[in-house]
């Protein structure tokens, strides 16, 4: 059976460092026998976290559809911008509402539980996003991910990239190369779906 691997960028910026980071993980994987896919998360747009939103309407549509996409995964790799050395909102708002998903399709789920999880982060900084990534480790941590220990930095991102896309740097390239290849590994070797 095939692994199944989502890449989920956090940022929704056009010219997002993250965001192109996210394109080389693609790249490397897609190579792979691995099925990968992306998501945007522009195409689901949610509100802020409210629970008498969540009581009155219950989970929004946008919300069961990550969740259903996220349940459907043997890995996830999340490539997101560090924000005051934190999670941003958009990443932290998008996984609380998928952890209010309870059901898809009628049956139980926890998107998050089990799931192989992989980090990496791009940033302008001298520090490559690493304090935001402790931030996501602890959330995803909380819901059960497994969450790997090796994890991706790219610092002083606006010089990361050449014209191309490709990482400039060769330890952020082999440290992406790394990191994927371990995500596949452990995926593979936790066959979350049997
Ligand atoms: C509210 C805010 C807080 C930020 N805080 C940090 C920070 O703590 N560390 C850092 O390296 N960059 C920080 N940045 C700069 C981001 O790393 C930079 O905007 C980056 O380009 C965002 O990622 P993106 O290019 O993928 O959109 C911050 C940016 C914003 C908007």
């Amino acid at each position: 059976m095939s692994t199944n691997v989502l890449i989920m960028p956090g940022s929704l910026r056009l010219g997002s460092y993250n965001r192109r980071l996210a394109s080389e993980a693609m790249r490397l994987i897609s190579v792979t026998d691995a099925v990968v896919s992306r998501i945007d998360l522009a195409d689901y747009p949610l509100p802020i976290y409210d629970g008498d939103v969540e009581a009155e309407t219950g989970v929004p549509h946008n919300a069961q559809l990550i969740a259903q996409r996220i349940a459907a995964q043997d890995a996830l790799l999340i490539v997101s911008p560090e924000y005051n050395a934190s999670i941003p909102p958009l990443l932290k708002n998008t996984i609380d509402w998928a952890s209010r998903v309870r059901k898809v399709q009628e049956r139980p789920v926890q998107p998050f539980k089990g799931l192989v999880v992989g980090l990496a982060s791009a940033s302008p900084g001298r520090f490559g996003g690493l304090r935001g990534l402790e931030a996501v480790r602890i959330v995803l941590r909380a819901l059960g991910a497994e969450v790997l220990t090796q994890q991706c930095l790219v610092p002083r991102a606006a010089e990361g990239f050449d014209e191309n896309g490709r990482l400039t740097d060769d330890v952020a390239r082999s440290s992406l190369e790394t990191l994927c290849e371990k995500l596949l590994d452990t995926a593979r070797s936790l066959t979350r779906h049997g």
